[in-house]
């Protein structure tokens, strides 16, 4: 047996792939096992990465004694139930975002973690990118002063992903865009801001482009081809508005799909500087210098946010660092979405305790 952390990768479509891949720059661990139920593409997937063990039941790949980790990367209903068995087999787990479907799944995951005393860490890449890390500087280093609104935006103009599969299905995905993709940015703002607890929420959702399947042509998602004998019964674009007690506000607007241009980015508002990180291009701080209005562009080198992300669960499952993002902090995300939907389904807003 191979002296590195053994892992096995649960759900090998693309987010697996790109564990795999990430996995294979970290020294100090192998992925030594693919799973997928669907035998073509765990063949094909154990010929790209060259790993020969391959199972087609994850209880399987939970049994094998070479398999000390594993990252869970299938749809969001099974995050919950795969994650609970691989703790309960005494695996450290890597689970991709969202979390659960809803906080009470991811409390379920909490305590399955702890029960086994074993390492959980959760998939939120963004703060692994080199932007964030500059921004997470500049708040800490105190150049935006006192913190007291977040804008997070993150739209496509077109972006829905596998129309009429798992992505659109409630039952298997929990939501859409708001499940989805909000769930990136508002951990980084989150993040930022030091995990404040959300008290308050106003929002809507709406689903004004997936309902209509056949009229929606952008073709070209991933996740595809369109299934139209499938399934959408979820949101494609929501807005809100989110408190934080006293202390901050936050606005967000996020779409699969929406009639306004594609715009991404979070901004975190503070009484010296506000500042902005987009999807790339530098981190723009917008401010005052010398009692005139100043534009600041600040500059970074890229680095690849699945690696360090891999790199710091197999430095935490080896018991050498922290995770990069931990299960609490996943509850209080998924506490939020959870309210943003009640808040939406009830039109009034909803309370968080
Ligand atoms: N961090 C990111 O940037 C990012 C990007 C994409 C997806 N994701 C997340 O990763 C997860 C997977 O998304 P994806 O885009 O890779 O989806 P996908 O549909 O491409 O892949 C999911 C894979 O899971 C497999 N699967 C389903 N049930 C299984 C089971 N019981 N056992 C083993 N395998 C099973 C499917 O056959 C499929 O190959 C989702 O939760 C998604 O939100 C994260």
């Amino acid at each position: 047996m191979s002296d590195k952390l053994g892992i096995g990768v649960i759900g090998v479509g693309t987010i697996g792939s790109v564990h795999t891949d990430a996995y294979a720059k970290v020294e100090a661990a192998e992925v030594v096992a693919l799973c997928d139920i669907k035998p073509d593409r765990l063949e094909e997937k154990g010929r790209q990465h060259g790993i020969e063990t391959l199972y087609k039941n994850y209880h399987d790949l939970l049994a094998d004694p070479s398999v000390q980790a594993v990252s869970v990367c299938v749809p969001n209903a099974l995050h919950a139930p795969i994650s609970v068995d691989a703790f309960r087999a005494g695996k450290d787990v890597m689970l991709e975002k969202p979390m659960a479907m809803n906080q009470q799944e991811a409390m379920q995951i909490c305590q399955a973690r702890d029960a086994a005393g074993k390492v959980l860490q959760l998939g939120m890449v963004l703060r692994q990118h080199a932007n964030s890390q500059v921004v997470k500087d500049l708040v800490s280093n105190g150049h935006l002063g006192e913190i007291y609104h977040m804008r997070v935006v993150r739209v496509r103009r077109r972006g829905i992903p596998g129309l009429g599969g798992w992505f659109t299905t409630k039952d298997q995905s929990g939501g859409g865009a708001l499940i989805d993709i909000a769930v990136h940015s508002f951990d980084l703002a989150l993040w930022l801001s030091e995990y404040w607890q959300p008290t308050a929420v106003s929002a809507t959702t709406y689903a004004k482009f997936g309902p209509l399947m056949e009229d929606y042509h952008y073709t070209g998602m991933w996740a595809g081809p369109p299934d139209y004998d499938g399934v959408f019964d979820v949101d494609d674009y929501a807005t809100g508005s989110v408190r934080f007690g006293r202390q901050a506000t936050m606005s967000f607007e996020v779409a699969w799909a929406a009639n306004t241009a594609e715009e991404s980015f979070v901004e975190l508002l503070g009484d010296k500087a506000g500042v902005r990180i987009g999807d790339s291009g530098p981190v723009k701080l917008t401010g005052e210098l010398d009692g005139r209005l100043s534009d600041t562009s600040v500059q970074f080198a890229t680095q690849d946010g699945f690696q360090i992300e891999m790199q710091r669960f197999v430095e935490a499952a080896l018991g050498r660092g922290e995770p990069a993002a931990t299960g609490e902090q996943g509850v209080v995300i998924m506490k939020l979405l959870d309210a943003i939907y009640q808040s939406s389904a009830e039109a009034r807003e909803v309370t968080i305790s």
